[in-house]
């Protein structure tokens, strides 16, 4: 028999928030999430020149953690989880740490997609899940090899999970997803008549 085997693994983290520490109140997080986007002028404005679906404060604040006790909270939580992930990982991070240096709130209405991007400048991307309405879009992951399969065939519809050149990921509310910032995500259309809400965060090693 021949031996295949597989190597240059894709690791995706996905728990609840709840798994390390205490997880933020998920009412009370989802009141802030709006309640910010309502206050934040700078933010709705940048969305509407970059015609960003919905609001994002990505562009406009840096101190949400600072600013607000649960937010506080789920930071805690996250390095945690951030930890846990870096060692699965296997990084040798030579004494140095991987700190959060970017958190912002994502709210996509209906009709509403975030396109294909990867995150720059850092190490762990992730999201964590506020309000999730029943039949809104999962999170869709590329195989990162794509850009070199040239004149290869596409994979079979129903390929096994890890053959598949496309992973859909379904979250619950107050789940948390980590995955290596150079993985290629989108956000399919928001099928769902309410908003999809969502906070994402960087770590980058230092
Ligand atoms: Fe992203």
């Amino acid at each position: 028999m021949p031996k295949i085997s597989s190597f240059f693994v894709t690791r995706l983290y996905h728990a609840a928030v709840s798994e390390h520490g205490k997880a933020p109140d998920a009412a009370e997080l989802e009141a802030t999430c709006l309640s910010v986007a309502e206050d934040d002028e700078a933010g709705q404005n940048w969305c509407e020149e970059s015609d960003f679906p919905g609001y994002t404060s990505y562009s406009s604040l840096d101190d949400l953690a600072w600013r607000f006790p649960t937010f506080k909270e789920l930071v805690k939580s996250l390095d945690k989880h951030v930890a846990a992930f870096a060692k699965d990982l296997e990084f040798n991070l030579d004494g140095k740490k991987l700190k959060m240096d970017s958190l912002w709130i994502n709210i996509l209405p209906e009709g509403g997609i975030h396109t294909s991007h990867l995150h720059p400048h850092s190490v762990i991307s992730g999201t964590t899940y506020v309000a999730m309405p029943s039949g809104t879009s999962a999170i869709k992951f590329e195989d990162p090899r794509s850009a070199m399969m040239m004149a290869a065939p596409v994979r079979k519809t129903d390929a096994r999970y890890e053959m598949r050149s496309f992973i859909y990921v379904e979250p619950q509310v107050g789940d948390v997803l980590l995955w290596e910032s150079w993985l290629r995500h989108e956000v399919p259309m928001n099928m769902a008549e309410d908003d999809r809400i969502s906070v994402s965060f960087n770590y980058r090693w230092e």
